[in-house]
């Protein structure tokens, strides 16, 4: 696999170059305009400030305010009844599943889902345990802690790199697994050594200052941790057979420093990357007891009065007036009139439900095509790899077909814990979804027991496996956006249509984190509140 690190940021990147050449500030700015919260273009760029709507917003306008359905429960419709609903809107959210949260969802034992092939799995996990099947992390820059600080959801440290945790590529001759921080000393000390040796043979004469050259290769040394005669030798960084101790016990250095091509031939060094990442960067953060802790506090604000479960909705209309949802529920067929509809589901779904949006709307949710991730939480009787390996946390990075390994970053030292075995994306996902759970977690297993030996299998207690496109009304981990979403064909979706308006991760920067679904929500209600208080 090319780039098992990469999921959907790949073609944000893309994205972010573009908005600087498109310049698409678009609605956000004119709506934030129009309540005098961007005096300047500049300023709107920089950050996008978001003002909760108010009661106290129609106090001097005589407007009131308005009935609003929002068409799905994941994050972009919650937020958008919960931020509506801070100023008296009158909110239903139609949900199709029988909870709400849409891809935030944290299995635990007794939990059950019937896939789109049928499949029924009910986890068995413990007490206590459980697994995110999707939204997992959370950068300390996303307004989800802002969310989780309001809502009271508390939260704790996620730990994305693990100096202790593996690398394993097995395509290039590995044996056994190398951690992470022997791979970085090795990587770092050659790559360190080559360019402090080249630099002194003069490659560098052209571009660099007899000073510069000197203190690049003072940072070389340092960085790489090369000796006197600027070579790499190996050292502390790499870790130690038996650790140092009281006297009498310095330690037993790692032996056998492989050589500078046996290193690049590992190819480990395409996995430090990940962690400079503006999204991945430590610290990371997890809600305390699941991801889901965060729609369940949204869905207590918001008022489960408010929330129709199960609900599943066939039909869209603008009336010019008002909007018409169709929905059934429970073998029933109903209509719910609003003023104004939030779209909040995925593009994929939504573009399979019948409208009166015009054609405009339809090809600009065709042309957003799902993509497919997986997870499987594996149950041990035993922290082993805490035991074992000293590992708290962290991810295993591995050129198999699980992709990421993770440890648990909760409960350490308890009896028992959930790793996830693998998560990965694309054909490798797909290459699971065809096989039934027990063959899924035997083919898991497999992988894992290559790098961490046999408990991977003994001390397994059972498995629960997740994945997104077979998974009904949803049928999408994340979405790929072609141009990003504020080319000229999502227009329709980006400036209402009628009265309906649209919301969800895929229609941001952040697709594939709560964080788009959040500031897409507070795009939505802060344009539809401005409407309504010059209407
Ligand atoms: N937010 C998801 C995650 O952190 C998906 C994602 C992966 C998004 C990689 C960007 C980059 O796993």
């Amino acid at each position: 696999m090319a780039q098992p690190q990469s999921g959907p940021g790949t073609s944000r990147r893309s994205f972010l170059r573009n908005v600087g050449l498109t310049g698409g500030a678009g609605t956000m700015l004119a709506t934030m305009g129009a309540l005098g919260l961007a005096p300047t273009a500049e300023a709107a760029q920089r950050e996008q400030p978001f003002r909760a709507p108010q009661p106290g917003d129609f106090t001097l306008t005589g407007r009131g305010a308005a009935k609003v359905v929002i068409v799905g429960g994941g994050i972009a419709g919650l937020a958008s009844a919960y931020e509506l609903g801070k100023a008296g809107y009158d909110c239903t959210v139609l949900e199709a599943r029988g909870r709400t949260g849409g891809r935030n969802f944290t299995v635990r034992g007794g939990d059950a889902t019937t896939d789109l092939h049928g499949t029924t799995q009910t986890a068995r996990f413990s007490d206590g345990q459980y697994m995110n099947c999707g939204p997992a992390r959370i950068p300390q820059w996303m307004i989800t802690l802002d969310y989780c600080r309001e809502l009271g959801v508390p939260i704790e440290v996620f730990t994305n790199v693990n100096a202790d945790a593996y690398l394993f590529n097995e395509s290039a001759g590995m044996k056994k697994p190398v951690r992470y921080r022997t791979a970085k000393a090795d990587v770092y000390g050659y790559v360190s050594e080559l360019l402090a040796k080249a630099t002194d043979k003069g490659a560098l004469d052209k571009e660099l200052t007899a000073t510069d050259r000197e203190r690049l290769v003072e940072f070389l040394k340092d960085w790489g941790e090369l000796g006197d005669k600027l070579t790499y030798e190996g050292g502390e960084r790499r870790g130690y057979t038996t650790v140092p101790a009281a006297a009498g016990t310095p330690g037993v250095l790692l032996g056998d420093v492989p050589s500078a091509s046996d290193v690049l031939a590992s190819g480990v060094g395409r996995y430090f990357s990940f962690e400079f990442g503006f999204d991945q960067a430590m610290l990371m953060f997890q809600p305390v007891g699941g991801m889901d802790q965060i729609p369940r506090a949204l869905t207590r604000a918001i008022g489960e009065h408010r929330i129709r479960t199960g609900a599943v909705v066939s039909k869209i209309t603008d009336k010019g007036s008002g909007v018409s949802v169709t929905y059934t529920q429970g073998g029933r067929t109903k209509v719910i009139d609003a003023d104004y509809c939030v779209g909040a589901l995925p593009p994929n779904i939504l573009a399979r439900i019948p409208h009166n949006l015009g054609s405009g709307v339809q090809s600009a949710l065709e042309a957003i095509t799902p993509s497919s991730a997986a997870k499987i939480g594996l149950e041990y009787r035993s922290r082993w790899w805490e035991l074992d390996h000293h590992i708290y946390g962290g991810i295993t990075e591995t050129d198999q077909d699980v992709t990421h390994i993770w440890h648990p970053s909760y409960g350490f030292h308890g009896a028992r814990g959930v790793m996830i075995g693998y998560y990965n994306y694309g054909g490798d996902a797909d290459s699971y979804a065809e096989l039934t759970p027990k063959e899924r977690e035997k083919r898991a297993v497999a992988a894992g027991v290559k790098i961490y030996g046999e408990k991977y299998r003994t001390e397994l207690a059972s498995s629960f496996s997740h994945h997104w496109r077979q998974t009904p009304h949803l049928e999408a981990a994340w979405h790929n956006t072609p141009g990003g979403p504020d080319d000229v064909r999502y227009k329709s979706l980006n400036e209402p249509t009628g009265r309906v308006y649209f919301a969800g991760d895929w229609l941001s920067y952040t697709d594939a984190w709560q964080h788009g679904a959040f500031t897409s929500a507070r795009k939505a209600v802060t344009a539809l509140h401005t409407r309504v208080l010059s209407a």
